[in-house]
């Protein structure tokens, strides 16, 4: 069974999805971090953000794995680097690319075919696997997951103004709903989850129910 998740950045997806498969024993994928280090891989190579074909062929020339909670690029141990606010500056110049998205969707779509898996992204309900048997649109409102990430960087000892936190959350928002491919909108089929005043362990616990409820209907199908 795929478990697609999507949803706006801050949503606290990446934590909760993972603890989400940890429960069900399924296979967990960051698609968000095959993006990052795709942007870090080009940042690398000093390629020219502007120039797409070349962005295209640093995708196809980079090998991305996982294992445990690291992120391996050509075999690099990468996972602190592509959280780094330099690739997240760069990101776009590979989320947007068509090429770079049609090869990570495929690399996903291989990963699904082992079965049982947590994906979460922006579009693996609509575009990586539209058939998900289950899908799940996790959100919260823009001054909460602003709330939780100012929250996150203090516990951290890092300094964050709410403001400006809330304003550049409000930018990646709008980028990744108006991407031309691959963009941020709720699957028609999508349970629709916002995580608004609940504790990471009643959203986990929600999350759980509803792939139990997919579960049933796959099984009474058959
Ligand atoms: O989930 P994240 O913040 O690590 O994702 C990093 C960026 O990658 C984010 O700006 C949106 C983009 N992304 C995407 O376009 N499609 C996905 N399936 C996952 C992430």
């Amino acid at each position: 069974m795929i478990v697609a998740i999507d949803g706006p950045a801050g949503a606290g997806k990446s934590t909760l999805s993972r603890r989400l498969a940890e429960r069900l024993g399924f296979r967990f994928l960051d698609t968000g971090a095959m993006y990052r280090a795709v942007a870090l891989a080009a940042m690398r190579r000093q390629v020219d953000p502007s120039d797409a074909e070349a962005i295209g062929r640093v995708a196809a020339e980079t090998t991305i794995t996982f294992s445990e909670e690291r992120v391996f690029l050509n075999g690099e141990d990468v996972t602190e680097e592509i959280r780094t606010p330099a690739v997240t500056t760069a990101i776009r110049y590979a989320a947007d690319n068509p090429d770079v998205r049609r090869r990570l969707v495929e690399e996903q779509r291989h990963i699904g075919e082992g079965g049982n898996l947590v994906t979460e992204g922006r579009d693996q309900g609509t575009v990586a696997f539209p058939d998900a048997a289950c899908k799940i649109f996790l959100t919260a409102s823009p001054e909460e997951r602003a709330r939780r990430r100012v929250e996150d960087l203090r516990n951290r000892g890092q300094s964050a103004s709410f403001e400006e936190i809330l304003a550049e959350q409000t930018e990646r928002d709008r980028r990744d709903q108006t991407r031309p491919v691959g963009r941020l909108i709720k699957a028609e089929d999508a349970v629709e989850l916002c995580t608004d005043g609940m504790t990471p362990e009643e959203v986990v616990s929600r999350m759980e129910q509803i792939v139990q409820a997919a579960q049933e209907k796959q099984q009474a199908k058959r």
